[in-house]
């Protein structure tokens, strides 16, 4: 793809990832959110966190699957749209549910354990987002850089253990659901490490295979 698709895909993909928080903006101000304000927001907002970070994780499996590498240029904006969305679930918990009352929310987290999960998943994810620019990649270096953004990996099953913690039976499979997709792309760097780990034949090898395969019997 050339770099004007590249730029329009990243607009694209700017915009639709919008839409969501467009979409909470205006059923709060046309006040149509169903049931407890403050938890609609907090469902809604915690459930595209979790949209958004698992669409991260699909870049590498998709980019390798269709031979398409410039979709890897997509996946900073993903991670970092993953890391707004956080911060206005964060910001429902605070604000909305809390009213910014440091003892209410400590009663909370103390009542309600899964929310520490979610809090030590947030914790993980500033650092990447602080570190998702190039001037951070040269400071770093590569290797240490991506030693860092594997705790994504991390951050995703924390994600899902503060989900399934907190789903009562009915929601069971909908948390279900996210936890196999996980399992699956887990299960695919697993796999495709393995299969970078395998090393090639060497090149003295290959040429005895091919001299004794071209000797007449
Ligand atoms: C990467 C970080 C996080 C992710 C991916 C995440 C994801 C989610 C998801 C998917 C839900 C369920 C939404 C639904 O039922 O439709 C949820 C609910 C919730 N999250 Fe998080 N969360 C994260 C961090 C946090 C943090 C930092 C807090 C608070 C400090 C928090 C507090 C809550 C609470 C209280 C609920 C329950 C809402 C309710 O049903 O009353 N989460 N979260």
């Amino acid at each position: 793809m050339q770099a004007i698709p590249v730029n329009l895909a990243r607009s694209l993909l700017f915009f639709a990832a919008c839409i969501p928080a467009g979409y909470l903006l205006w059923q709060i101000n046309a006040n149509t959110l169903s049931g407890d304000h403050g938890e609609a927001v907090q469902q809604f907002t915690g459930t595209w966190t979790l949209n958004f970070l698992l669409l991260t994780l699909c870049v590498s499996p998709l980019r390798a699957i269709t031979g398409q590498h410039w979709l890897l240029r997509l996946r900073r904006m993903l991670g970092l749209f993953t890391f707004a969305y956080a911060c206005l679930h964060l910001f429902a918990f605070v604000g909305f549910n809390h009213e910014f009352s440091i003892a209410a929310m400590a009663r909370d987290i103390v009542k309600r354990p899964f929310i520490s999960v979610g809090l030590a998943a947030f914790a993980l994810l500033i650092p990447l987002a602080l570190t998702s620019n190039a001037a951070a990649v040269r400071k770093l270096g590569g290797r240490k850089w991506q030693e860092l953004h594997r705790s994504i990996y991390l951050i995703a099953i924390l994600a899902c253990v503060h989900l399934l913690w907190q789903s009562s039976f009915d929601e069971l499979p909908r948390a279900l659901a996210y936890a196999c997709l996980l399992g699956v792309l887990l299960w695919w760097r697993v796999q495709n490490r393995k299969q970078k780990a395998t090393p090639a034949i060497p090149s003295r090898q290959v040429q005895a295979i091919r001299f004794y395969d071209k000797r007449p019997d």
